[in-house]
């Protein structure tokens, strides 16, 4: 995938998206932050305490408090009463020990509360964005792919979010919170415990920078490896059929292998960062105490201050390697946050302003229709113009690839006509002017390779018509001769088709496809090559079938057995992607070319 810029983009950055899939969950991100804020404030409490305990009450010194506090401890008597109640001070240290673990409670529920209602959110968009996305998108991106932005980015966006932007705040207040006491207990020590700070931050900046790269390199070669193993699980049969298990294992180890190695050349470069860093801390740690130990045996500084001063520097050392790892962290993120915005900055189908809702039983007419796909393929239609008359049955006949498929595929609106590519009508009116949601529920279509998903037949058959009852789904498979099947299933229409239970032949795959189609009994039926894996029998037998029951609905078949659609009023015949010959079979028959080489072809052997 791509991820070139564009203009006129959903979300122009990454902030605009973040902002967008936070909403609803900002009250519980604004009071998991102010709580994470209030965890940090009291931490820094207790070593003050422990400096008034040792300085004031026990060595009978002076200790600098707040001004409040000085005078409410003057109110009950001064050092000397608290010296007689030492208990007190230990009731103190845990009250504040509890009000802090109930604000960590609180921190991490708010958290929860906002990470899971934000993975929920993104999710629920991120898929319904992409089924709204363009059939040309879908041909174009790798499901794995897909799946692993949906999935394991996804769940990055939400550790950082939830997990590391709490404590950035967190960190940042226990920061400033610190350096503020230190530097009022003293200067020139915390001037020295200060002086390792923009080291480790410029060092884990640069490491920042040096690894983000790596983490993309990472989330993409996981895509790769998803794309492998969802097109050999989904191609199964064509892996065993050809014996190609031992080639896709070699494919598949090979780029775990290569996906293995770059974790491990990750990790190494993350551990050196993380070794690296505790030794500063180490040495950041190691000079502070013994400095601070001299000026406290010279008498610069009092013992209890030495020792809430040390206790101060120990708590600055974990948010500052803490820094570190957010910081790391921010680019992986990013590059989570970047590979969503693909997929969410894809453009949504969109109607024009207005689109139409016309009837559709009207004349359908291909006017001048050039198309080529977006991979640079070439014409695949050229110039191509006919007229598909109201309630008639059209036959279009054509070799592999000449764009019989596409044909439909444009008047279905899977793809859209460029302005300059012709034009397709209904009535008059040009498709490109319709909704493409009412097109298709107007023509249906029942495609060359049908899909149905693991549920029950019946389901299956109500796919696109939800509100079917069962009278209508077994009218609908008799029409499809799909009734008689189904009956020998043990279970019948509640029979689980796909991965979890019956798997259907061929021909049976394609008769519930038809039943998924006749259900609606919309204006325009397509059959796109459907009937060419059920014996020429119950070819014959559907298309009757069909035929009694279209009424007036305008019935395309595509085929490449003459005989499916012989029939037809009128039929076509494409080749390389142009209009070879057209008439009644009659007509075609005399005209002597492909439609009559064919005829003979298939009808030597009767
Ligand atoms: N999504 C796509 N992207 C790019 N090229 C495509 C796509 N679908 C089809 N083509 C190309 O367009 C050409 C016409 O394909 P199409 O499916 O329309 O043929 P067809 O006449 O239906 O063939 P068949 O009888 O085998 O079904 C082929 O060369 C094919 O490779
Ligand atoms: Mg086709």
């Amino acid at each position: 995938m791509t991820e070139e810029k564009k203009t006129n983009e959903r979300f122009a950055t990454k902030k605009q998206l973040v902002w967008f899939f936070l909403q609803g969950c900002r009250r519980y991100f604004c009071a998991s932050v102010i709580f994470a804020a209030l965890v940090s404030l009291l931490d820094l409490i207790n070593p003050r305490i422990i400096g008034y305990t040792v300085d004031a009450v026990l060595n009978d010194g002076t200790y600098e408090l707040p001004a409040v506090i000085e005078t409410w401890i003057a109110g009950i008597g001064g050092p000397a009463v608290i010296r007689e109640h030492l208990w007190w001070i230990g009731l103190i240290v845990v009250s504040v020990g509890l009000c802090g673990a109930f604000c960590r409670f609180m921190w991490r529920y708010n958290n929860t509360k906002a990470a899971e209602s934000l993975v929920q959110r993104m999710r629920n968009t991120l898929f319904e964005h992409i089924l709204h996305l363009p059939f040309s998108w879908h041909s174009e991106n790798h499901t794995g792919d897909i799946i692993q932005r949906c999935t394991s980015d996804v769940d990055t966006v939400k550790m950082f979010l939830s997990e590391q932007l709490t404590s950035l705040v967190r960190i940042t207040v226990l920061i400033i919170l610190a350096l503020y006491f230190m530097f009022n207990i003293h200067v020139k020590l915390a001037l020295l415990s200060l002086m390792f700070i923009p080291v480790i931050i410029g060092y884990s900046y640069l490491f920042h920078r040096r690894i983000s790269g790596a983490f993309r390199h990472a989330d993409e070669e996981e895509g790769r490896l998803s794309a492998i193993a969802q097109e050999n699980l989904t191609g199964v049969r064509v892996v065993r059929a050809f014996g190609r298990e031992s080639y896709e294992r070699e494919r598949f180890e090979k780029k775990n292998k290569e996906y293995t190695a770059m974790w491990v050349r990750l990790m190494r470069i993350l551990s050196t960062f993380w070794a690296t860093s505790d030794i500063v801390s180490g040495l950041q740690i190691l000079t502070v105490t013994a400095v601070g130990a001299v000026f406290c045996v010279h008498g610069e500084i009092s013992s209890g201050d030495y020792i809430a001063f040390i206790a101060y520097n120990a708590m600055l050392t974990w948010p500052v390697r803490m820094l570190g790892r957010v910081i790391s962290n921010l680019s992986r993120a990013g590059i989570s946050i970047e590979r969503i915005r693909y997929i969410m900055n894809a453009p949504a189908e969109a109607d024009v302003p207005d689109a139409l809702e016309p009837p559709m039983n009207k004349d359908i007419v291909f006017d001048h229709v050039t198309y080529q796909y977006e991979n640079g393929s070439g014409d695949i239609l050229k110039d191509v113009s006919f007229t598909i008359p109201a309630g008639s049955t059209f036959g279009i006949l054509g070799g592999t690839g000449s764009g019989k498929s596409t044909l439909m595929y444009l008047m279905d609106r899977l793809y859209d006509l460029p302005e300059d590519g012709g034009k397709i009508t209904v009535g008059g009116v040009d498709l490109r002017d319709m909704k493409a949601s009412w097109v298709r529920s107007q023509i249906g279509m029942v495609l060359q390779e049908p899909y149905l998903f693991s549920r029950t037949l019946s389901e299956n058959i109500r796919i696109a018509a939800q509100d079917a009852g069962m009278t209508e789904i077994r009218n609908a498979a008799r029409i499809a001769s799909l009734d008689e099947s189904i009956e020998r299933f043990q279970e019948g229409y509640e029979t689980y088709v796909g991965e979890r239970g019956v798997t259907l032949s061929g021909g049976q795959k394609q008769r519930t496809a038809i039943a998924q189609m006749l259900i609606r009994k919309p204006p325009v039926m397509v059959f796109d090559d459907s009937l060419s894996a059920v014996d020429a029998e119950t070819d014959a037998k559907i298309r009757a079938a069909v035929q009694e029951n279209s009424g007036e609905s305008t019935v395309i078949l595509i085929a490449h057995r003459l005989t499916t659609l012989m029939h037809a009023d009128h039929i076509i015949v494409l080749d390389k992607g142009q209009i070879a010959e057209e008439g009644t079979h009659e007509e075609l028959l005399k005209g002597n070319g492909i439609y009559r080489k064919i005829y003979d072809l298939q009808t030597m052997h009767e």
